[in-house]
């Protein structure tokens, strides 16, 4: 019996680990000291005694981001290390630009959910699930529609319009995080064995060494 309620018990904790996102706050707010010494899951608080109005601000998604690179694209995020109020509240804000034809790669945001708006033009957008479907649920999105990327999945944005393209994504992280898949892959510092990625790619060595010589464009600022 005790052993049978502490499985549950063991389980129901596992259970609520595996579901959590950020942890949720034990304070109203706890604005981050981006320059403490001390390493926690997030960033330590300063003094809230010390907090000022500033501390939640942050001025500038208005600007665009300059599209004039290979993608044709730019990703500003503002997350905790730019808006220091975020720490600990589990959310973080983008702006997304679009060139015409310009992309934001298969990535993903290993720590949070992605919603997004598309305020101007229009985008084809995408993810894919884990094994071992990896059912591909796509749409094009125009003015006013919004699309979800659920956490951790592989994910695109494509501009399939002759104008920009602006939109605004929220991310359940102040911190989310990206791994752009290609970057990751053949950009790799060190470079993973060219073996290893022949197999993986079903290419020839000659073609994983050209991938490698690239240079892997990261959009996000
Ligand atoms: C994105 O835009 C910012 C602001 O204009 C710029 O500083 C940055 O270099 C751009 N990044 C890329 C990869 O083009």
């Amino acid at each position: 019996m005790a052993a049978h309620f502490l499985f549950l018990a063991l389980l129901a904790l596992a259970s609520s680990h595996a579901i959590a996102s950020d942890p949720s706050q034990l304070q109203d707010f706890c604005v981050a000291d981006l320059h403490s010494d001390v390493f926690v899951n997030g960033f330590v608080c300063k003094d809230p005694k010390m907090a000022k109005a500033e501390d939640f601000f942050f001025s500038g998604l208005d600007k665009p981001g300059d599209t004039g690179n290979k993608l044709g694209s730019n990703v500003t995020l503002v997350d905790v290390n730019k808006l220091a109020g975020l720490n600990t509240l589990g959310i973080s804000l983008a702006r997304l630009d679009f060139a015409p034809y310009g992309l934001n790669p298969p990535h993903t945001h290993p720590r949070g959910t992605e919603i997004l708006v598309v305020l101007e033009g229009t985008l084809y957008v995408g993810f894919v699930t884990s094994n071992p479907n990896n059912q591909l649920f796509s749409k094009v999105l125009h003015e006013g529609d919004v699309f979800v990327f659920p956490q951790g999945l592989i994910h695109f944005q494509f501009n399939n319009g002759k104008t920009s393209t602006v939109a605004l994504a929220g991310l359940s992280s102040q911190n989310p995080g990206v791994i752009t898949i290609a970057n990751a892959v053949f950009g790799a510092k060190p470079p993973i064995s060219d073996e290893v990625l022949a197999k993986a790619f079903q290419l020839d060595k000659k073609t994983v060494d050209w991938l490698q010589a690239q240079f892997w464009t990261d959009n996000n600022n």
